[in-house]
């Protein structure tokens, strides 16, 4: 389906909130927008089209977010005043790290690792063995060039090998790294080997993407060892929200963020307690120390090639970047939450 530039707002969409309509809407924004909240089961199969997103999408999330494609977490006045997005980036894998207990030198499955900002963080300075897996081939590609990159630059004077062990690995600082593409919702049976034998599985910002959210959980606890760590970061709606919310702020972001039905926090409680891991952290609401990044992302793409390049993906490229101007609201608006939480078995 492809999008037309001169595609009416719906008649009765209501006007953005006060607080946020001045710094939601731009000429750019405004030229290419499209109406919002085509239900997923009118397109081609979800995952396929996440898969095609990351895809042609990564080498922008690269040149515009950096190797992370999580938020930042600004935890202070003087964090929100100072630090950078790619500070506080780290900030968040530095949280997870504190609320999971996830140890230095484990073996740890990196689920949903984007282009491989965290496996390498985690490699590098925690001294850890990081498996990422991500459904996009290219994340994979991308992901492995990355590393290479950072392994040579780390040791420029050394003689430094950046072929892979027989496992794959890509030795980096103290520990090393892989990248698998695969579906994650197929772990469980790709692991079946591995069951029972990972110190943590990592998720930041994937779970929201797969459409069996208690599957995650039962296959989280199969690999994990005994005592083995679950950290997680999300997207969340808030709880007991109005219809209308609810049709305002999150239809638009599932739409353009491709996701199923958000979850609120308390669910992911219960899938993880059902399926037989307890919690050891949070959930923690970080929405006020995180919103920051979409205010970073709303300047960033004023660009008019990034939006050429949308709408040349279509109907739901241009969908994609309006869900950016929803996430702000959503922030605003309290509907739209994001938690970190940790689990142990
Ligand atoms: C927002 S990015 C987060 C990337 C990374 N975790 C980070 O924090 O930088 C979402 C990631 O989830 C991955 N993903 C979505 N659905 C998936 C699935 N079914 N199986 C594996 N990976 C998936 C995407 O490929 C992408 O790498």
């Amino acid at each position: 389906m492809t999008a037309t530039t001169d595609a009416p707002r719906p008649a009765d969409e209501p006007p953005a909130p006060a607080a946020a309509s001045s710094v939601e809407t731009t000429d750019l924004s405004k030229q290419y927008d499209t109406p919002m909240g085509l239900a997923h089961t009118t397109m081609q199969a979800l995952k396929d089209r996440i898969k095609l997103h990351y895809d042609l999408a990564s080498d922008y999330y690269l040149n515009l977010w950096g190797e992370h494609i999580h938020h930042g977490y600004w935890a202070t006045d003087e964090a929100k005043t100072n630090d950078s997005k790619e500070v506080a980036q780290v900030n968040l894998i530095r949280l997870l790290l504190t609320i999971s207990g996830v140890a230095e030198g484990g073996r740890v499955l990196d689920v949903g690792c984007g282009i491989g900002g965290t496996s390498r963080f985690l490699a590098s300075q925690l001294g850890c063995t990081v498996t990422g897996i991500t459904i996009s081939g290219k994340q994979v590609e991308m992901a492995t060039r990355l590393t290479k990159n950072e392994a040579t630059a780390a040791s420029p004077a050394e003689e430094v090998t950046v072929s892979p062990d027989a496992d794959g690995f890509l030795a980096l600082g103290k520990g090393k790294v892989r990248f698998i593409e695969l579906d994650a919702e197929k772990m469980g049976e790709f692991f079946v080997s591995d069951a029972g034998r990972f110190d943590a599985v990592w998720i930041s910002e994937a779970l929201s993407h797969f459409p069996n959210k208690a599957l995650f959980f039962n296959n989280a606890h199969k690999v994990l060892r005994e005592g083995g760590k679950l950290a997680l970061a999300d997207w969340f709606k808030g709880e007991g929200l109005a219809d209308k919310e609810f049709e305002n702020d999150i239809k638009p972001i599932e739409d353009g963020m491709l996701l199923p039905p958000l979850c609120t926090q308390q669910d992911y409680v219960k899938f993880a307690t059902d399926a037989g891991l307890k919690v050891i952290g949070g959930p923690k609401d970080i929405s006020k120390d995180v919103s920051k990044t979409w205010d970073i992302s709303w300047s960033l793409v004023q660009n008019p090639s990034l939006w050429a390049f949308a709408f040349s993906q279509g109907r739901d490229g241009i969908a994609f970047l309006q869900a950016f101007r929803a996430m702000r609201r959503g922030y605003a608006n309290g509907s739209f939450r994001y938690a970190v939480m940790a689990f142990e078995k």
